[in-house]
C-alpha cells in the first residue's frame, strides 16, 4: 500500500492545556485544527482546552477540559471530596524517577489513582472527539487502522516516560499494541520547528526585527531558533533548512528542561503557604476543592497580565469560602494573617482581594526565569551598549528608553546591532565573548 493511512491525527498533550489537529494524507497541507470548545475563562484566551480530568467517586470517567473543571466546581463541597479532579499532572511523568505502570497520581482531594489510568482517560477522550470530527470531514467510511496517531512529548522526556505515553495510548484504544507503528511519539519542539518552516515568508518577517535582512527566505542558509515556552517545559531547538530537499538539520542538540510556567503557579502556592500556613492550604484544598480551583483560575488570569515594567499592584480576589474557612480554621481573619506574616509585598484590600505588588509578582516569576537562564540559555558573552546621555529628539524625562538590539548569527561569528527606538538612531553595540 502506498498510503496505508488515510488520516493523521496529532494530539498535543500539554501540561496546562491540550489540543489536537488532523490532516488527510491525500491533502496533508490542509490541517484541521480542533474545533473550539465551549467554555473559557474570563480574561484568558484559549485555543486549546485545559488538561483537566474529572473522575467519579467510582473512578469512572466523568468529563475532560472546561467541562471537567466546571462540573467539579459545581459539586457540593462535601460531595466533591469523593470525586477525583486532576490538572497540571503531565510533569509528574518527567519528575518521577522510577516510573512504572503502578505510579500514582494524587487528585486535588487527596485521593490517588494510577497515573496510567489518568493519562489513558484523557487520551480516550481525545480519541473519541477527534474521530468524530474526522468522520464529519470525511466522505468515506473510516476504519480504525486507517488512522495514524501522533502524540507529542517534551524533548527532555526520557525513554520510560515516552513508553508510558505509548502504554496509555494502547489502554485508551488509540492503537493496538500489535501495530505499534500506527502510533508515533514525536518531540514537541521538533513539531513546532516544522510548523515554523511551513510559515510563509511574510509571517516570519512580521515577527522578526526589521533591521535584520536575513529573514526566512527558504534559502539554504536559513537558520532559526524555536523557543517553546510551555506550562511544563521550555525547549529550544536550532534548525537549518537544507535545500533543495527542504529538510531540517539540527544545528545544536535540543536543549530544554522542566522550567515551564507552572513554576510560577507553584511559587504562588508557596507564597500562600507562607502567609496562611501549609497545613491550612492543604486542608483548604481538600475541604473546599472548588474554591481552590477558583483561586487558581483567578491567579491564571492575573499572571497573564503581569509584565516586568508594570508599576501597579495586581488584585486577586480570594474566594469567600477561603476567607470564611480561614476564620474558622485559625480563629482569626485573613487580614490579620497577612499583617502577621510580615509579607510587605502582599497587601490586603478591603474588597476581599490580595494585592500583589510588582515586587511580589517578580518574586513569583524569578525562580522560573532563573532556571531558564541557568539551564537552557547558554551564556556566550556580554553585550555592551554605548548610550549617549540624551539623544537629540528624545523625549525629555521619558521613563523608559527602548533600545532594540539585534543579533545576527553567522557561520563563525555573531554580530550585534542596536537602535534607539525613540530617535531611530544607531547605538554603538559590542559583543565580548571572552567576558562572562
Ligand atoms: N501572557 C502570559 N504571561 C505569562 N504566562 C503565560 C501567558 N500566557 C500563557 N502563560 C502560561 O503558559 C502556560 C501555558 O502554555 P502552553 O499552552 O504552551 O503550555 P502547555 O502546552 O500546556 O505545556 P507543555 O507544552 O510544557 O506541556 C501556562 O502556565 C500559562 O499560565
Ligand atoms: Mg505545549
Amino acid at each position: 500500500m502506498d498510503h496505508p493511512f488515510t488520516v493523521v491525527v496529532a494530539i498535543d498533550f500539554g501540561t496546562t492545556s491540550s489540543g489536537y489537529a488532523f490532516s488527510f494524507t491525500q491533502d496533508p497541507e490542509a490541517i484541521h485544527m480542533m474545533r473550539r470548545w465551549e467554555g473559557g475563562d474570563p480574561g484568558v484566551a484559549n485555543q486549546k482546552s485545559p488538561t483537566s480530568l474529572l473522575l467519579t467517586p467510582e473512578l469512572k470517567f466523568h468529563s475532560f477540559g472546561f467541562a471537567a473543571r466546571d462540573n467539579y466546581h459545581d459539586l457540593d463541597p462535601e460531595e466533591a471530596q469523593h470525586w477525583l479532579y486532576f490538572d497540571k499532572f503531565k510533569m509528574k511523568i518527567h519528575s518521577t524517577t522510577d516510573l512504572t505502570m503502578e505510579t500514582e497520581l494524587e487528585a486535588v482531594s487527596g485521593r490517588k489513582v494510577r497515573a496510567i489510568d489518568v493519562f489513558s482517560h484523557a487520551l480516550r477522550f481525545f480519541r473519541v472527539h477527534a474521530l468524530k470530527e474526522v468522520k464529519d470531514q470525511s466522505s468515506s467510511l473510516l476504519e480504525g487502522d486507517e488512522v495514524r496517531w501522533v502524540i507529542t512529548v517534551p524533548a527532555v522526556w526520557r525513554q520510560p516516560a515516552k513508553q508510558f505515553m505509548r502504554e496509555a495510548a494502547y489502554l485508551a484504544g488509540l492503537v493496538s499494541p500489535d501495530t505499534p507503528e500506527q502510533l508515533l511519539i514525536a518531540l514537541e519542539p521538533e513539531a513546532a520547528s516544522i510548523y515554523c518552516r511551513k510559515l510563509r515568508l511574510h509571517q516570519v518577517i512580521d515577527l522578526s526585527l526589521r533591521p535584520m535582512t536575513n529573514g526566512l527566505t527558504g534559502e539554504s542558509s536559513d537558520r532559526y531558533i524555536v523557543a517553546d515556552c510551555g506550562g511544563g517545559t521550555v525547549d529550544l531547538t536550532v534548525h537549518q533548512i537544507e535545500q533543495p530537499q527542504g529538510t531540517l538539520k539540527e544545528l545544536y542538540k535540543v536543549s530544554g528542561g522542566p522550567y515551564g510556567a507552572v513554576g510560577v503557579d507553584l511559587a504562588f502556592e508557596a507564597m500562600l503557604c507562607k502567609i496562611f500556613g501549609e497545613d491550612f492550604i492543604e486542608s483548604f484544598k481538600a475541604k473546599r476543592p472548588a474554591a481552590w480551583v477558583d483561586l487558581t483560575i483567578a491567579f491564571e488570569a492575573r499572571k497573564r497580565t503581569a509584565t516586568p515594567g508594570r508599576s501597579n499592584a495586581l488584585n486577586i480576589s480570594l474566594p469567600f469560602s477561603f476567607i470564611d474557612f480561614y476564620k474558622r480554621y485559625r480563629g482569626q481573619s485573613v487580614e490579620t494573617a497577612l499583617r502577621k506574616s510580615n509579607m510587605n509585598i502582599v497587601k490586603w484590600s478591603s474588597q476581599g482581594m490580595l494585592r500583589l505588588t510588582p515586587e511580589a509578582m517578580n518574586e513569583l516569576f524569578q525562580p522560573t526565569i532563573n532556571n531558564i537562564i541557568k539551564h537552557i540559555v547558554r551564556k556566550c558573552g556580554a553585550i555592551t551598549l554605548d548610550l549617549p546621555e540624551a539623544l537629540p529628539g528624545a523625549v525629555a524625562g521619558a521613563e523608559r528608553r527602548e533600545i532594540r538590539a539585534t543579533m545576527q548569527f553567522g557561520d563563525t561569528e555573531i554580530k550585534v546591532t542596536a537602535v534607539d527606538m525613540v530617535t531611530n538612531q544607531t547605538v554603538r553595540a559590542a559583543i565580548d565573548f571572552l567576558s562572562n
